[in-house]
């Protein structure tokens, strides 16, 4: 195995090397993801659709999370292991932050959250991070503000949308972040963040000129059927493999081809 990673592995990686990020809900999953070699787990809340059919991911519990969580941490060896908070656990006040990002350090083998926002979840950042937390930001396109950004929609066009993205990204980094997700946002706007900031970025729907590339692991294997956003490149058709054996099997069991002599006991 290669040496575990860890908070400073990941910032030493800035300039040095591009950082794989996958997503992962479970044993088998993280296991896979770990043996890929990428640097980072995520158990991200994406699990709230991707794995337990939530319209989007502002349902999941922190109990859910943390069962998910614990699985995925007995499959992950090597990458550092990091928890999505999920809505309404971090957004009350930074004590309530604290609290749940507790738990998750406790009660799981998560080494960091991720929690979303930038300005405005700065103070939360700076709790956490003074009380040992190690924090993941994530900014532009945050799928917990779903209803308040009116759907998923690409965040930093223009002037304007810039600089918000700007001051967000600064507000993250200053506040403490080791390392920050960029989602949904212009390829340009991604790269002149990745300059600006001394912290690794994490892209996903933000072009290539982040430092490192994170996609929802049931996307690229090809296992959610539900929506496909542009940026997403599947990589296998898992899904389809998945049918293809059940309905083979249903086929055998259905027509006495199986069990074999050589799946039977004597
Ligand atoms: O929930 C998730 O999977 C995420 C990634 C898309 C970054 O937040």
């Amino acid at each position: 195995m290669d040496k575990k990673v860890n908070v400073n592995t990941i910032k030493a990686m800035k300039n040095q090397q591009r950082i794989v990020m996958l997503t992962a809900y479970d044993y088998p999953s993280a296991l896979y993801a770990d043996r890929s070699g990428a640097q980072i787990i995520l158990v991200g809340d994406s699990l709230a659709q991707v794995v337990l059919g939530y319209d989007n991911t502002l349902s999941i519990t922190v109990e859910e999370m943390l069962h998910h969580t614990r699985a995925a941490g007995r499959g992950c060896k090597r990458a550092f292991l990091v928890a999505d908070m999920p809505f309404g656990s971090y957004h009350e006040s930074p004590v309530q932050a604290f609290q749940n990002a507790c738990r998750f350090l406790k009660e799981t083998p998560a080494e960091s959250v991720k929690l979303e926002g930038g300005v405005k979840m700065a103070d939360t950042i700076r709790f956490l991070v003074d009380r040992a937390v190690p924090v993941m930001g994530h900014i532009g396109l945050t799928p917990q503000s779903f209803h308040q950004m009116g759907g998923y929609r690409v965040q930093g066009r223009g002037e304007e949308g810039l600089r918000t993205l700007m001051e967000d990204a600064r507000a993250v980094q200053e506040a403490g972040a080791y390392s920050v997700v960029l989602e949904g946002i212009p390829a340009r706007a991604a790269g002149l963040i990745t300059s600006e900031l001394s912290i690794p970025t994490i892209g996903i729907g933000a072009g290539l000129h982040c430092d490192g590339q994170v996609l929802v692991t049931n996307d690229l294997l090809g296992l959610y059927d539900q929506f496909t956003p542009k940026f997403v490149k599947k990589y296998a058709e898992i899904g389809k493999t998945m049918e293809e054996a059940f309905k083979r099997f249903y086929e055998e069991v259905t027509n006495g081809k199986f069990p074999g002599e050589e799946h039977s006991y004597e």
